[in-house]
């Protein structure tokens, strides 16, 4: 897992993708597909609430790095 450096463009393939665990990306399918750039985009705003809020993963919330880089992620716009 590479996090992005202090002011460098967060980008999806590179930064984002590999923060999610297989078990997200199965645990979380019936409502969309966390290694797809589209669907994440599509769910970036919900995703980000939970996230944030530390109800996401279930087993645990992420390092407030990991939301940061999403959050920058999400502001940069959702570069690929
Ligand atoms: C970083 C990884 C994950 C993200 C970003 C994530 C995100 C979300 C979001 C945004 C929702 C709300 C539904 C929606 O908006 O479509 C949700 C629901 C749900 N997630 Fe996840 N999830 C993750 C990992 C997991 C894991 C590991 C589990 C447990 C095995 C899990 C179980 C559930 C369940 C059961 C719901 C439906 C109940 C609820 O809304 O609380 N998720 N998740």
């Amino acid at each position: 897992m590479s996090l992005p450096e202090d002011g460098a463009p967060v980008q999806f393939e590179t930064h984002i993708k590999p923060l999610f665990r297989d078990k997200d990306r199965q645990s979380m399918r019936m409502h969309f597909d966390l290694g797809s750039y589209e669907d994440v985009s599509d769910a970036a705003d919900r995703i980000l609430e939970r996230l944030r809020g530390g109800s996401m993963p279930c087993d645990g919330a992420w390092p407030p790095q990991q939301v940061e880089a999403f959050e920058r992620w999400v502001d940069g716009g959702k570069l690929p």
